[in-house]
C-alpha cells in the first residue's frame, strides 16, 4: 500500500471511529429499528398482559426504572442477584419486601431474546416496560429514548443513599433530587408516580398516628388496616381515590392533607417553606401540565449515566451478569461491529 493510500485509510478509518462514537455516546428512539424491529411492540403487549392480570404490577415497573436510574444511573443495576463479587441492591432499605415486578421483567427479557438474541439491554427493558405501563393506566405517551446498556455490577449501600425515604421533609427532598440534577419543579412531578400503587404499613405509619397535617378521618380509616403495632407488610394506595388510575387526583388529595407518606404531604404542607405549593395546585388543576411535566422529567430520569457504545454489556439474563466466555476485548470487537449496524 502506497503513502498515500495508507494515510487515506487512517483518515477514513479515523472519520470511522468518530462516528461510531457520535452514534453510540447518545440514547435514540430508533436504536433498535433495525436490529430488533419487534422489541418495543413485545414490550408493550408483555406489559399490558401483566397490567391485566395485576393493575398494580404498572406501578410496581414504573418504580423498577424509578429505582434502577437513581443508582449509578439507568444500568439494569437494581435486576442483579447478589454474587460473590458484589452485594445487589434488591435487599437495601428502600427495595428490600417492597419492590416487585421481577419476573415479569424477566418474562419480557425471554420473550425479547427469543426474537433477538444479545440485543435488548435490561436497562432499556425497564424504560419501555415503565411507559408502557403509565399508558396501559391512561397516563401521557412518550417517545422513550433507547441504547441504554446493562452494568456488569450493583452498588446497595448507594442504594440506601440516593433512593428518597418517606421519612424526608421538603428540604431533604428537594436537596435529594437537587444533588441528582433535577429541579423542585421536576421533584413534584416526579413525585405524581404515587398516582398508582401501593405503599407498606411501616411507610406510613407514624404519618397515620402522629401528624397533625392529615385529614383525621383518612388517618382513621387506614388505622383500620395499619396497627400501630404488627402489620407492617400490610398495604394501601399512595393514591386513595383513583389507585389504579394514572391521573392527577395525587396532587388533588395533597390539597386535601390525604396523602399517604409524610414525603407526599411535605410537597404542600405548612411545614417547611411552602415553595412547591403552587406547583401542586397548578398540576391538581391542570392534568396537561402534570403529564407534560412528568413525561419530560421521566426523559431526564431516564437518562441518567446511562452506559453506551462499548460500556457495560447487553445481559442474556437481567439477573446476572453475562459469564465471561469470551476476553473482553472479543466481546469490545463484537461491540464494536455490531454498533456499526446501529448507526
Ligand atoms: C419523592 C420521593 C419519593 C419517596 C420518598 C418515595 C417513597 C416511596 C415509598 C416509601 C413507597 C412504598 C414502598 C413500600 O411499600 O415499602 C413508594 C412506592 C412507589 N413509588 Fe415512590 N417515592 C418517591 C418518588 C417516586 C418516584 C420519582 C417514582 C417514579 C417516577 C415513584 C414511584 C413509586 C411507585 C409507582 C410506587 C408504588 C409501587 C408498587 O405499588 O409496587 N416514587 N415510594
Ligand atoms: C397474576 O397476578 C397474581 C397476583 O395478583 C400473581 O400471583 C400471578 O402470578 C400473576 N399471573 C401471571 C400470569 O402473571
Ligand atoms: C467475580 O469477578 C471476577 C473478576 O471480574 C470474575 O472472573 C468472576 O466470574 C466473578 N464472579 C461472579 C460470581 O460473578
Ligand atoms: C430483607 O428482608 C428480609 C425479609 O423481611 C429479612 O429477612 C432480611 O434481613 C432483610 N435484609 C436486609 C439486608 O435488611
Ligand atoms: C407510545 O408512543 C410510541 C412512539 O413513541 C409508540 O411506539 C407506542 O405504540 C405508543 N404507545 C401507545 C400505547 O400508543
Ligand atoms: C458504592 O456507593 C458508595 C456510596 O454510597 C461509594 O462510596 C462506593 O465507592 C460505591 N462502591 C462501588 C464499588 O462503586
Ligand atoms: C408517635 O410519636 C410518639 C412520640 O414521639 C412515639 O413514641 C410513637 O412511637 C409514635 N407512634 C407511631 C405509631 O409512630
Ligand atoms: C411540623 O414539623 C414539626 C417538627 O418536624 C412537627 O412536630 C409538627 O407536627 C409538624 N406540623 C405539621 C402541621 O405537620
Ligand atoms: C376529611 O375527609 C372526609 C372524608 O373524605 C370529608 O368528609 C371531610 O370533610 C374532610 N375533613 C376536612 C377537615 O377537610
Ligand atoms: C402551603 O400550603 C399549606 C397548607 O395549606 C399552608 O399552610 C402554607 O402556608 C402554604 N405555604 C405557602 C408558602 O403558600
Ligand atoms: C394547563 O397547562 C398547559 C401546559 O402547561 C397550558 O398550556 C395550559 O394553558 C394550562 N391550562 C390552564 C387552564 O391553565
Ligand atoms: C402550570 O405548569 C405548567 C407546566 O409546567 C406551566 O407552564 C404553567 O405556567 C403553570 N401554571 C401556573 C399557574 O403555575
Ligand atoms: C440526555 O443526555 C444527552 C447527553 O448527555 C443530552 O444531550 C440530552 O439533551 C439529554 N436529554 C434529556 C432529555 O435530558
Amino acid at each position: 500500500m502506497d503513502s498515500l493510500k495508507l494515510s487515506s485509510f487512517k483518515l477514513e478509518c479515523c472519520l470511522f471511529l468518530v462516528l461510531i462514537g457520535v452514534a453510540s455516546a447518545q440514547l435514540s428512539p430508533n436504536f433498535y429499528s433495525s436490529s430488533c424491529p419487534n422489541a418495543l411492540s413485545t414490550i408493550q403487549s408483555a406489559v399490558q398482559a401483566a397490567v391485566n392480570n395485576e393493575s398494580r404490577m404498572g406501578a410496581s415497573l414504573l418504580r423498577l426504572h424509578f429505582h434502577d436510574c437513581f443508582v449509578n444511573g439507568c444500568d439494569g443495576s437494581v435486576l442483579l442477584d447478589d454474587t460473590a463479587n458484589f452485594t445487589g441492591e434488591k435487599t437495601a432499605i428502600p427495595n428490600n419486601g417492597s419492590l416487585r415486578g421481577f419476573d415479569v421483567i424477566d418474562n419480557i427479557k425471554s420473550q425479547v431474546e427469543n426474537i433477538c438474541a444479545g440485543v435488548v439491554s435490561c436497562a432499556d427493558i425497564l424504560a419501555v416496560a415503565a411507559r408502557d405501563s403509565v399508558v396501559a393506566l391512561g397516563g401521557q405517551n412518550w417517545t422513550v429514548q433507547l441504547g441504554r446498556r446493562d452494568s456488569t455490577t450493583a452498588n446497595r449501600s448507594l442504594a440506601n443513599a440516593n433512593l428518597p425515604a418517606p421519612t424526608l421533609n421538603l428540604d431533604q427532598l428537594i436537596s435529594l433530587f437537587s444533588n441528582l440534577g433535577f429541579t423542585t419543579q421536576e421533584l413534584v412531578a416526579l413525585s405524581g408516580a404515587h398516582t398508582i400503587g401501593q405503599a407498606r404499613c411501616t411507610t406510613f405509619r407514624s404519618r397515620i398516628y402522629n401528624e397533625t397535617n392529615i385529614n383525621s378521618t383518612f388517618a382513621t380509616s387506614l388505622q383500620g388496616n395499619c396497627p400501630s403495632n404488627g402489620g407492617d407488610n400490610n398495604i394501601s394506595p399512595l393514591d386513595t381515590t383513583t389507585p389504579t388510575s394514572f391521573d392527577n387526583a395525587y396532587f388533588t388529595n395533597l390539597l386535601n392533607l390525604k396523602g399517604l407518606l409524610h414525603s407526599d404531604q411535605e410537597l404542600f404542607s405548612s411545614n417547611g417553606t411552602g415553595s412547591t405549593n403552587s406547583t401542586v395546585s397548578n398540576y391538581s388543576s391542570n392534568s396537561t401540565a402534570f403529564f407534560n411535566d412528568f413525561s419530560n422529567a421521566m426523559l431526564k430520569m431516564g437518562n441518567m449515566s446511562v452506559l453506551t457504545g462499548t460500556n457495560g454489556e447487553i445481559r442474556t439474563n437481567c439477573r446476572s451478569v453475562n459469564s465471561a466466555s469470551l476476553s473482553s476485548i472479543d466481546t469490545k470487537i463484537i461491540d464494536l461491529i455490531t454498533s456499526l449496524f446501529d448507526i
